[in-house]
């Protein structure tokens, strides 16, 4: 049974502190917005329905829901009013009697754990309003908590309406609450604009509640930093660093050896198998999947990539790429996208591979280029190979077969097959098929002008040596 009736997440703010053209709840902290992973927080309450307010940026914001959560709806602040105004338009038309909890959209660092224990004390206290706090070192910013004589909630100040004294307290407002639906109504009906910021604030419906007799309380959170709030782009990066932080944690528990927290970022969407190891200076983004027992790095990034296990990936770039079991890749290479590398491939150093697939057991030592071809299994693509794909306008397909040797320098000119087992000599320009077995072989035959350098470069080093060899003889 789903213990909420309404999730209200309040993202219609310009963010003009982040100095951004883009709306701040779009920023992205692990690879996922921030508005994401409040959205992400709320998905084990079960709320009956969410609503999101949003005004700043609204298409934007507003086609990034549609993709990440569907089910929402959102409702349009068209100028800003306040939290409390924006809570008020977002009630317009809702009859729940039960639970209503409202948060903002630039939290990251909720979790699902914290919301749920929120709601368990609100509804086992019977209150009319539950306001998640928490005791912060550094305080400033945030709406300070107050408290009556007898350490009850009494009201929440804003920074730049409170008092010298007021400012001295540490607890803060999170900006996350849990009302009862008719109450919450009830006294946002009531809301003024009397304040520094000439909004309506949510924060005030706590003591209008009070001052009406009704049961108010503050869950203070056990974490303090998951409620810190994204204002501009230092605390974007606070953030940030904090998301990465919980994530390599989670991954060590689970048996990943991260040798270097600080250089290692990693995706909230990556998945990681047990034993894999990871060298500093590491990006793992996106929908990455990396097999057990891999090592990655160091300086590697992985977008959207699937790591076989036992897989070395070292100082490379790798963009939607497979690379298979056991296979070795770097340093310097750059896999990208449509690369798919079999089983104990090898790729080495500043080769560049896309749109292909090469076969288990074959290399691509070095200085190469592969672009949309096929190679077999057990086959080698000598030093400084290029696959000679586009003719300025069109690109063409290169086959190749098993157990090839294809000969350092040469050019692949596509569309062109070369059969299993052939090789082409080095140097060679190849704009024929090859059939299997063949050798092919497309460049001048080599002549040696006998004396050449003693004639033409007089004098020079060069000359001197020649001499010097003439003379041995
Ligand atoms: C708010 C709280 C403060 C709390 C802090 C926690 C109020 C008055 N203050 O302050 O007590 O400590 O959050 O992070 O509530 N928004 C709208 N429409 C509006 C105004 C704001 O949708 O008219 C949205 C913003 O996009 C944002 C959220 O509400 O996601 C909070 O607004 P913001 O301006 O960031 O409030 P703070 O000053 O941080
Ligand atoms: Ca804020």
């Amino acid at each position: 049974m789903s213990k909420l009736d309404l999730a209200i997440v309040l993202a219609a703010g310009e963010g003009t502190r982040m100095k951004s053209s883009r709306a701040k709840v779009l920023h992205e902290i692990a690879g996922r917005s921030l508005l994401g992973h409040v959205l992400h927080a709320l998905s084990p309450l079960e709320a009956k329905e969410i609503r999101v307010v949003v005004g700043a940026a609204k298409d934007e914001v507003t086609n990034h829901l549609a993709q990440i959560s569907p089910n929402s709806k959102t409702v349009l602040q068209e100028v800003r009013g306040g939290t409390g105004h924006a809570t008020k338009l977002a009630l317009q038309d809702f009859s729940g009697t039960g639970a209503v909890l409202v948060c903002a959209g630039d939290t990251p660092l909720l979790t699902g754990q914290t919301l749920l224990n929120l709601i368990t004390a609100h509804q086992s206290s019977g209150a009319s309003a539950t306001v998640l706090t928490a005791e912060m070192l550094d305080p400033s910013g945030y709406g300070r908590i107050i408290r009556d004589a007898s350490n009850n909630l009494a009201q929440i100040v804003e920074e730049k309406d409170a008092s010298e004294q007021q400012k001295q307290t540490l607890e803060i407002n999170s900006g996350v609450y849990v009302f009862s639906a008719p109450d919450l109504i009830a006294a946002l009906s009531k809301l003024t604009v009397n304040n520094a910021q000439k909004e309506e604030y949510l924060t005030d419906v706590i003591a209008i509640l009070k001052s009406e007799g009704k049961l108010v309380s503050a869950f203070l959170t056990e974490d303090y930093t998951e409620v810190f709030g994204v204002n501009d782009r230092e605390q974007l990066a606070t953030c940030g660093f904090l998301m990465n932080a919980r994530i390599c944690e989670a991954l060590m528990k689970s048996g990943v050896t991260i040798v270097d927290q600080m250089s290692t970022w990693i995706d909230v969407t990556a998945e990681i198998e047990v034993d894999v190891h990871i060298e500093p200076g590491s990006a793992i983004k996106g929908n990455t999947k990396i097999g057990k027992s891999a090592v990655i790095g160091p300086r590697t990034t992985l977008v959207d990539s699937n790591v076989g296990a036992e897989a070395k990936v070292f100082e490379s770039h790798c963009q939607e790429a497979v690379i298979g079991k056991a296979a070795q890749v770097g340093p310097y290479t750059h896999l990208r996208s449509g690369t798919v590398l079999s089983d104990q491939v090898r790729v080495g150093s500043f080769v560049e591979i896309k749109n292909s697939l090469v076969g288990s057991g074959s290399k691509v030592p070095h200085l190469s280029y592969v672009g949309d071809a096929t190679i077999g299994s057990e086959t080698n693509i000598g030093a400084a190979t290029v696959f000679v794909n586009y003719d300025g306008v069109d690109k063409h397909k290169t086959v190749i077969g098993d157990h090839v040797r294809i000969g350092s320098d040469s050019m692949l000119v596509a569309p062109v097959t070369i059969g299993d087992g052939a090789y082409t000599a080095a140097g060679s320009v190849i704009t024929e098929n090859v059939p299997a077995g063949a050798l092919g072989i497309a460049r001048a035959k080599q002549s040696n002008i006998l004396g050449w350098v003693l004639k033409k470069r007089k004098g020079t080093k060069s000359a001197e040596a020649a001499a010097k060899k003439e003379g041995e003889k």
